[in-house]
């Protein structure tokens, strides 16, 4: 892990955790079939390479060392083998679509892998109430299609919707593109089954919308990135697919116009706004450059140093329609007008390629080369101005350019305040950028009030920053809690928590 980075030294140990030898293999093989497990050990002796994809994150920034994944099918499989991992002092790492972006999902040392890509079942739905009950290694998108037919759409959405399980996206609390609209995954999660670090299954599957018997012990698991237990059920409450969805596209000639055009679009839209996205204008070129778009006319899009991509979500196609092209009328005809120019989508395709080029910017990035991925809390005023320090310090540090870091981008989440700070280093990772981008880019969000993770959680890359983001009488409450729930410290060790 961390290869070639200068936190070689900050790999944590793991002297209470012992590695999954041979026997423990032949007790594995008592509760999983064979074909539920991978492991390097003999007597199944599984090439190194078949354990690859889950030795190493999405971004390839991660490399792991588990000699065994496994793959349960059953809640009570895992509950056995989260038992036996107890016993043994076995270290245990929950692995959903591995699509996460902070290496939560990569075993460190040699703990297991416990992937739950094989529990995708749909439990049930009701198409009344709109709530699913699931495995939590049913992927988000097989989700989407599945309560389609019925109108309904999950709450949450996401680039990585393919590839990600509904499991990892309540382990990471994931925000993503719906947020604004529906709300966090601490709403509309109803209820949970989680097998415990002791193996003990915790039921708390309800499907009930008010449930105030106590504490909400499942808020814990809602974030919680497999360092409390592992979750093997959802329950979720999925809302009516909207009637109408539209979106526009637009070009600004400066920042200092998002927060008034903010305003101005969440007045004229009211209720059916339901995104508000933003790009800076290297992201957008870059976008342009792998193929997405463009969406505007490059003549008149000029200067413009930023975009935003609107999307509405509502109940009637004509009175949606009149509202937008009022909104695109009023803010073209100002005297001052706050855009340069403006797109409505005219099609379903046309709709589907404003999005693409939004959701597309994470794997755009990652063929730019290798990316330190910073997801930040930040006042929306200041988005730009984060943006633009980084991009100086590197600078300033003569580390800019085709041989340091190539690209300072910024997209995210206006509407949530959640900016995507991109910084590309077009040959690889080095520890001279690393050291030059933290714990600047840390602090500087901590002098903006702001949090060193918004949406993608802490895993492995921002334990040691957690800090910046959590008192310390937050971070001790935080440790008795992993104590409670993980005395023996076998869940997702190394995770969250510095
Ligand atoms: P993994 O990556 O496998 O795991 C993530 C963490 O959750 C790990 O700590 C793991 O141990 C834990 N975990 C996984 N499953 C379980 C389980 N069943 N029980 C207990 N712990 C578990 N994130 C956003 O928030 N918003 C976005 O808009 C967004 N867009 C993305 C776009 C792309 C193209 C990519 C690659 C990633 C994006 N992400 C986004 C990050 C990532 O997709 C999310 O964090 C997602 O929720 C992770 O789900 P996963 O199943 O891949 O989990
Ligand atoms: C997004 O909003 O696109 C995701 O969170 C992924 C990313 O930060 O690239
Ligand atoms: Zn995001």
């Amino acid at each position: 892990l961390f290869r070639s980075r200068r936190w070689v030294q900050s790999i944590p140990s793991f002297p209470h955790l012992n590695t999954v030898t041979e026997q423990d293999l032949a007790h594995f093989s008592k509760i999983l079939p064979p074909t539920s497990i991978l492991s390097t050990l003999p007597p199944r002796a599984t090439p190194t390479d078949d354990l690859a994809t889950y030795n190493v994150d999405w971004m390839g920034k991660y490399h792991g060392q588990a000699n065994t994944v496994l793959r349960p099918r059953t809640t009570q499989q895992v509950s056995e083998i989260i038992k036996y991992c107890a016993s043994q002092r076995i270290g245990i790492v929950p692995q959903g679509g591995n699509t996460g972006l902070v290496g939560g999902s990569i075993s460190l040392q040699k703990e297991v892998v416990l992937n739950l890509g094989a529990m995708n079942n749909v439990r049930s739905f009701d198409p009344v109430s709109g709530i699913l009950v699931a495995d939590a290694g049913c992927i988000l998108e097989s989700l989407s299609n599945y309560i389609a037919p019925y109108n309904h759409v999950m709450p949450i959405d996401l680039g990585a919707k393919g590839s990600c399980q509904i499991g990892g996206n309540i382990s990471t609390n994931a925000g993503g593109l719906r947020l604004l609209r529906y709300g966090s995954l601490h709403g509309t999660v109803l209820g949970l089954e989680v097998v415990l670090p002791d193996g003990t299954i915790l039921d708390q599957l309800s499907t009930l919308r008010k449930d105030n018997t106590g504490y909400d012990l499942k808020q814990l698991f809602i974030g919680g990135e497999g360092t409390l237990g592992v979750v093997t059920g959802v329950s979720i409450l999925t809302p009516p697919a909207p009637q109408a969805s539209n979106n526009i596209f637009l070009a600004l000639p400066h920042f200092k116009n998002i927060l008034p055009l903010f305003q101005v679009v969440k007045r004229q839209l009211g209720e059916i706004m339901s995104a508000f996205e933003y790009i800076d204008r290297t992201a957008y070129d870059m976008a342009l450059e792998h193929g997405l778009g463009p969406i505007l006319d490059v003549d008149e899009v000029g200067d413009a140093q930023c975009f935003v991509l609107v999307e509405t979500s509502g109940g009637n196609q004509d009175h949606d329609l009149e509202k937008l092209n009022n909104l695109l009328e009023h803010l073209m005809s100002a005297d001052e007008p706050l855009i340069y120019t403006g797109t409505l989508s005219q099609s379903p395709s046309q709709f589907a390629s404003i999005w693409a080029l939004r959701e597309g910017l994470t794997e755009c990035v990652q063929k730019e080369g290798k990316p330190y991925k910073y997801d930040v809390s930040v006042p929306l005023a200041n988005f730009q101005s984060v943006v633009d320090a980084v991009r100086e310090r590197m600078i300033s540090k003569g580390l800019y350019g085709d041989d340091g870091i190539s690209k300072v981008m910024g997209y995210g989440h206006i509407g949530d305040g959640n900016l995507h700070l991109n910084v590309i280093a077009k040959h690889g990772y080095r520890p001279e950028l690393e050291a030059a981008l933290e714990p600047f880019i840390y602090e500087l969000v901590a002098s903006h009030k702001g949090s060193v993770s918004a949406e993608h959680g802490i895993g492995a890359m921002k334990a040691h920053a957690l800090h910046y983001s959590k008192s310390d009488v937050s971070i001790e409450w935080m440790r008795k809690i992993k104590q409670v729930f993980d005395p023996l410290n076998i869940m997702n060790p190394g995770k969250v928590l510095p």
